[in-house]
């Protein structure tokens, strides 16, 4: 294989991070396999999945790392960051302590990412409106402070989940 070759591949880590039950292995299924789960269960340790697009041309792998939001099911989590060049900050937006505790998971992520890191907030369950108890400004007005992308997604619904998951890439590209 020449150089030239070799060059036109690219792969990107992207993690997935936030609490419990916000929709972290339904988003990457959604976006992996167009499915969704409405019996999922907690996830135990790190899975990831690798996903393709093309940019100009070029084919970018993306592979994306989904873990626990539970701190018992959590794997080691300075491996789970390492190498990392983006990431989805996730809260459920019909509970306000998960979209509280998006500032402790940008902490750890800032902790152990060793490069820069493309990261966006998601506000996901977004089909849910009746129920939301964060507002979509509250979200934005997070995610500029912190001078991250913003999005509301579904996993159920498919609302913005490629998009997301794409910008994210494209932003890292
Ligand atoms: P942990 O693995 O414990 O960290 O949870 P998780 O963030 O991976 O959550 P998971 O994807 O397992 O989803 C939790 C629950 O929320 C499941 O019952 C899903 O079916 C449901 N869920 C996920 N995304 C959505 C969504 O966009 N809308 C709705 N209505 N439910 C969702
Ligand atoms: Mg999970």
């Amino acid at each position: 294989m020449s150089d030239d070759e070799r060059c036109e591949e690219y792969l990107f880590k992207i993690v997935i991070i936030g609490d419990s039950a916000v929709g972290k292995s339904n988003l990457l299924t959604r976006y992996a396999r167009n499915e969704f789960n409405p019996n999922s269960k907690a996830t135990i340790g790190v899975e990831f999945q690798t996903q393709s697009m093309l940019i100009d041309g070029k084919e970018v792998k993306a592979q994306i790392w989904d873990t626990a939001g539970q701190e018992r099911f959590r794997a080691v989590t300075s491996a789970y960051y390492r190498g990392a060049v983006g990431a989805l900050v996730v809260y459920d937006i019909t509970r306000t302590s998960t979209f509280e505790n998006v500032g402790r998971w940008l902490d750890e992520l800032n902790t152990h990412s060793d490069t820069t890191v493309a990261k966006m907030l998601i506000g996901n369950k977004c089909d849910l409106e009746s129920i939301r108890a964060v507002s979509i400004e509250e979200g934005k007005s997070l995610a500029e402070s912190q001078g991250l992308f913003f999005m509301e997604t579904s996993a159920l619904d498919s609302t913005n989940v490629s998009t997301a998951f794409e910008m994210v890439i494209r932003d890292i590209y």
